[in-house]
């Protein structure tokens, strides 16, 4: 039989007196407006079509259904609505069965969870993530979840956003059946079940399970959601749907769905999805094909160079380490093997994955090796002299259509690339440490860098599962250029009368997992030490320059590896020292300054205009692209609070509200 069309988004077959509708809304087949009124439409001609027994929901290419439509959100809403549609689906007379083809995400999931049965491929998976959108799920999500799958599974999947595969959902109870060919599957179910009573998820009972189990439930999500409203209101209304009828647990489902989208916390984290979605792209490139990159090679496997490693490792590299002896190289194996081990204890890797990676990895002391690498990391000390004579030598080594990038925080990289005959083939990968761990990699595009290098080291980034943002060269790049004047305000205050923990506690219940001088004695504060000494020289004497730091140092405080720093840390326990508050008052005392009361808004304020006029010249500068990419720096490499936007966001939030 011909194809019917629903809508732009909806068509469908018969086939054996069985519907097979079709939802076809690339990239991911979110239900906007026209796939709504399509499924609506589908199910009509259903309803009135008596050789019709019964409905198959499936999506085309890669998804099942990605959710509701982002872009909508905040545009007046279109009828019918989701939860209409789904209510449908539900109520409905003949069976609708759910072909899963591939993510059933929020809005997706719960189209899933209203049919009244639900096959999927082995490699879809299932979730409810709109709290990492800062919004509960709207169209039943918080209802049906815990009908299906008990009120404790429901907290930890709506709670955390996080998506599980097939196989676990069975598990679960979420799908019914894993099936290679699920459209297949689906109908034939249709079929065995039509004209019986179906199973509506939303008239099961919510399995009882005691209060405590369900705080113990709540309290372990709520503990990772620091400062966000969502998981909460979500948890909230999970617990709900046992005490209510499902048509009054959906009232208020829908009108706290409705709440939080107009939330700031809802406006933040979709700024956040859609950054993360135009991170690395860069219009002039397009078109262009990156390189093979297929063998790793690292020079250096100390802290940074294993992480890297093992980076590139589990996303299916073969990487060649090189140290300066074979003990090095050992000691480098031993390093990267450990990390890898660690990772299958906390179940990040299989076993099996495990020996895949083993059997991809090299260390060595020949630098010959590495004319078998498609990229070569550098990752040594942070020394000038040192990475312009290694990339000299590599020169030599590297094939020529080889890729050389240097993992500088703070080195001039264009000084390194002109240490090569070709410059164009060298750039800068900043990782972040610990390397296997953090999503952020700054892509360097230095003066001589050619396009292909860069699109191939953007492409790169994202097979290892990162997130690449590119950056000019400039001191610091665009995570450090920013650091720097975050911290070079909080010691301006802190000169000026504010205590160090008083500045840390403000940044902190901002959302900031740790404040800025907790951080920096994390760090280390030696690296800042020696910039600093570094660029006295043309330090302008009319520049405003904080001294306490530099004292520290010199009384051998360099953060929590010497004991001390900004704050000493008996039993490891960060306190208050007299003797800083000493070295504050001294140094107040000999500018002269009478300290004054800095207010937890005030610092706040003024920390965040610190980071967004630096924002603002990267972007004048050219250094950054777009304010978007530098908001994810500061969220993804130094702690800014994901929900608040990052401070670009933040700040024009702010303007919003004080105009
Ligand atoms: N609405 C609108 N656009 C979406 C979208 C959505 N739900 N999900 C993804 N997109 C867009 C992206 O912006 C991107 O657009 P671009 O190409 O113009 O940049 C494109 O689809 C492809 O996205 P990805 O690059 O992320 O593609 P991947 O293949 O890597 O991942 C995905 C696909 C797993 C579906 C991922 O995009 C994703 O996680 N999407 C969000 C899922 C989600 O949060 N759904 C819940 C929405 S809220 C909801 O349903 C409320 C309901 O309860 C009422």
């Amino acid at each position: 039989m011909s194809a019917l069309r629903f809508s732009e988004s909806v068509s469908a077959r018969l086939e054996d007196g069985v519907l097979l509708v079709t939802i076809d809304n690339p990239p991911v087949n979110a239900l906007s407006a026209h796939v709504r009124t399509g499924l609506a439409a589908a199910l009509n001609h259903a309803a009135g079509t008596v050789e019709i027994a019964g409905v198959v929901l499936t999506g085309a290419g890669r998804a099942f259904i990605g959710g509701a439509d982002i872009r909508e959100f905040g545009k007046p809403p279109v009828e019918p609505s989701l939860p209409d549609v789904v209510g449908r689906i539900e109520a409905f007379d003949k069976p609708v069965i759910c072909a899963v083809n591939g993510v059933a995400l929020g809005g997706g999931c719960e189209v899933a969870l209203a049919c009244h049965g639900r096959i999927a491929v082995e490699t879809a998976a299932f979730g409810l993530p709109e709290v990492k959108l800062g919004i509960v799920p709207g169209a039943g999500g918080t209802q049906r979840l815990p009908r299906l799958v008990g009120t404790l599974a429901a907290i930890d999947l709506i709670g955390t956003g996080r998506t599980v595969k097939s196989l676990d959902a069975m598990a679960l109870g979420l799908a019914d059946a894993v099936s290679a060919h699920p459209v297949a599957t689906a109908a034939s179910l249709v079929r065995q079940v039509a004209g019986q009573p179906l199973r509506r998820t939303g008239s099961l009972d919510v399995p009882p399970v005691d209060d405590d189990a369900l705080d113990a439930a709540a309290a372990k999500v709520l503990a990772k959601s620091r400062g966000q409203s969502a998981p909460a209101e979500a948890i909230r209304l999970v617990r709900a749907a046992g005490g209510v009828d499902l048509e009054a647990g959906l009232a208020e489902e829908r009108a706290t769905f409705l709440r939080l989208r107009d939330s700031t916390e809802s406006a933040a984290l979709r700024h956040v999805f859609f950054a993360e979605r135009a991170a690395g792209k860069v219009e002039q490139l397009e078109g262009i094909t990156p390189r093979r990159i297929e063998t790793v090679g690292i020079v250096g496997t100390g802290l940074m160079g294993s992480g890297i490693a093992v980076a590139a490792l589990t996303s299916g590299h073969r990487v060649i380490g090189l140290e300066q002896t074979p003990e090095a190289a050992a000691a480098g194996m031993g390093r990267i093997a450990g990390l890898l081990d660690k990772a299958v204890q906390s179940k990040r890797l299989t076993a099996a994955a495990l020996d895949a990676c083993l059997a991809r990895l090299e260390t060595t002391a020949d630098a010959s090796a590495l004319a078998a690498a498609d990229l070569v990391i550098e990752a040594v000390f942070d020394d000038l002299a040192v990475k312009t004579d290694l990339f000299r030598r590599l020169d030599g080594i590297v094939r020529p259509d080889a890729i050389l990038a240097t993992n500088t925080s703070y080195l001039d990289p264009d000084a390194i690339a002109d240490a090569t005959t070709d410059p164009r083939r060298v750039l800068g990968l900043h990782f972040f440490s610990p390397a296997h761990i953090m999503r952020l990699v700054e892509v360097v595009d230095c003066a001589k860098t050619a396009p292909d290098v860069l699109v191939s080291a953007l492409a790169f980034v994202k097979r290892l599962g990162k997130l690449p943002i590119v950056s000019g060269v400039t001191e610091g790049f665009i995570g450090n250029r920013i650091f720097s004047a975050y911290r070079r305000e909080a010691e301006f205050m802190v000169e000026d009368g504010a205590e160090p923990q008083a500045v840390d506690a403000a940044m902190e219940a901002y959302g900031f997992p740790m404040g800025i001088f907790a951080v920096n004695d994390m760090a280390g504060l030696e690296i800042a030490w020696a910039r600093r000494k570094r660029q006295a020289a043309t330090r302008s004497p009319d520049e405003r320059y904080v001294e306490i730091a530099d004292r520290l140092c010199e009384a051998g405080r360099l953060g929590r590896k010497t004991g001390r720093g900004w704050y000493a840390y008996p039993d490891g326990v960060r306190t208050i020292d007299p003797n800083v508050t000493a070295i504050i008052d001294a140094a107040r005392a000999a500018k002269g300054i009478v300290p004054r009361n800095f207010t937890a808004e005030e610092i706040t304020d003024r920390l965040l205009k610190a980071m967004v006029d630096e924002g603002a010249a990267l972007l004048a500068e050219g250094i950054a692209a777009r304010p978007g990419d530098i908001d994810l720096v500061m969220i993804n490499g130094y702690g800014f609070p994901a929900h608040k936007g990052g401070p670009m966001f933040a700040a024009g939030r702010h303007e919003e509200r004080t105009a």
